[in-house]
């Protein structure tokens, strides 16, 4: 992957204003999408399932990580466990519905093996004849999970990376540290509202259009009605710490500015009336406001392809109540269509030869060229960490 400036044969040197973006074939070509699904999706840890979305054991739901189908289902001891969804016989595919709940174990539809929900193998056609059949040996192959913010965060690598030095250092890295998020108290939260979209556009594109703010003042008029500060389109991202103001009149973060609910549990005064937006590399976006948080998980299907699945979260008594949720869901949901219709206007165009070299970043979007970088670095490693 080059960059005009990388492979110097664009010709033109750029103004010190501008920085280059990544070449349009990195959004457009299936072997660029199959090596990030190899160096990316399937190495780092991926947010895939909100635990409460698994209340009983064998409830469960299946995921795309990278090029696998995962199953992830509550175990008979309370325990969120993953395991790649193939089974160990022939290979069917295990579960092929997106949701569901099991009484005690998962059948394989083709040859009838048995998986306890633990993933053990505990029953097959003639089992019993074949005693050299080790079940755990012969059992689903698990994958690793850790619960973090109330959400399942699954890794493929056989060794995952440190989870500190990932996701949480990513959160850090915007926030300062992680207090500033355990303040929310995330993992106790509800979800008040789920909407999932389905976007035509490569999942660059919308991190990239997460990380910048230049394009407030187009397309999201009701968010810089909300946060002023906003519509100069600086990059509220980069700053360590940095939460947007709400305006002078505001009273809550709702699509008319109308008041919202009480603060969350432990948000600081210094914390009020703010937004927080963090990137969680490579899939994950947070939004932080005093009382609900945003959380949006991207599901790359293919290059022209990503499922976002958004998350509202609000404290369980504003939920347990059954208070009307809609205006602060419908603030972020125009946000977020504004958002991905702009990312779904970009994609054709990567394919253009208008585009054949990218494009160029302004300095309010400077800081998306490290995450160019990064795409980079990690798609240029071997499996074994060698370059
Ligand atoms: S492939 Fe699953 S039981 Fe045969
Ligand atoms: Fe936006």
């Amino acid at each position: 992957m080059t960059t005009p400036a990388a492979d110097g044969d664009s010709g033109a040197e750029l103004p010190e204003s501008l920085i280059p973006t990544l070449a349009g074939y990195t959004y457009t070509d299936p072997s660029v999408f199959a090596l990030e699904q190899e160096r990316i999706f399937e190495q780092m840890w991926f947010c895939a399932v909100r635990g409460a979305d698994l209340p009983k054991p064998g409830d469960f739901r299946t995921v795309q990580v990278g090029r696998e189908s995962v199953l992830v289902t509550r175990s008979r001891d309370g325990v969120l466990r993953a395991f790649l969804n193939i089974c160990r016989h022939r290979g069917a595919r295990l579960c092929t519905e997106e949701t569901g709940s099991v009484k005690r174990n998962f059948q394989c539809p083709y040859h009838a093996w048995t998986y306890g929900l633990d993933g053990k193998l505990v029953a097959a056609p003639n089992l019993t004849s074949m005693p050299d059949i080790d079940r755990t040996e012969y059992g689903l192959k698990p994958v690793h999970l850790r619960e973090w913010l109330g959400y399942a965060w699954l890794c493929l690598a056989q060794e995952p990376p440190s989870f500190a030095d990932t996701v949480q250092a990513d959160v850090v890295q915007r926030l300062g540290s992680l207090e500033a998020i355990d303040n929310y108290e995330v993992e106790d939260l509800e979800l008040g509202r789920r909407i999932t979209y389905d976007v035509k556009a490569n999942w660059k594109l919308i991190i990239e259009n997460f990380m910048e703010c230049y394009h407030c003042a187009t397309i999201h008029p009701e968010l810089t009605e909300v946060l002023p500060e906003f519509a100069d389109g600086y990059a509220a991202q980069f700053f360590v710490g940095h939460g947007a103001e709400f305006g002078e009149d505001v009273s809550g973060f709702t699509v008319d500015g109308s008041e919202g609910f009480d603060r969350l549990g432990g948000v600081e005064s210094d914390q009020d009336r703010k937004y927080y937006a963090i990137t969680v590399r490579p899939q994950v976006f947070i939004n932080l406001v005093p009382d609900h948080v945003i959380l949006h998980r991207m599901f790359p299907l293919s290059e022209d392809r990503t499922i976002v699945e958004c998350d509202w979260l609000y404290s369980k008594d504003v939920v347990a109540s059954g208070r009307d949720v809609s205006r602060s869901v419908e603030l972020f949901h125009r946000v977020n269509q504004q958002d991905f219709d702009a990312c779904e206007r970009c994609q054709p165009a990567m394919s253009s030869r208008a585009y054949a070299d990218g494009g160029v970043l302004v300095p309010s979007e400077h800081h998306i060229g490290e995450f160019h970088e990064w795409v980079q670095t990690t798609l240029a490693q071997t499996k074994d960490g060698e370059r």
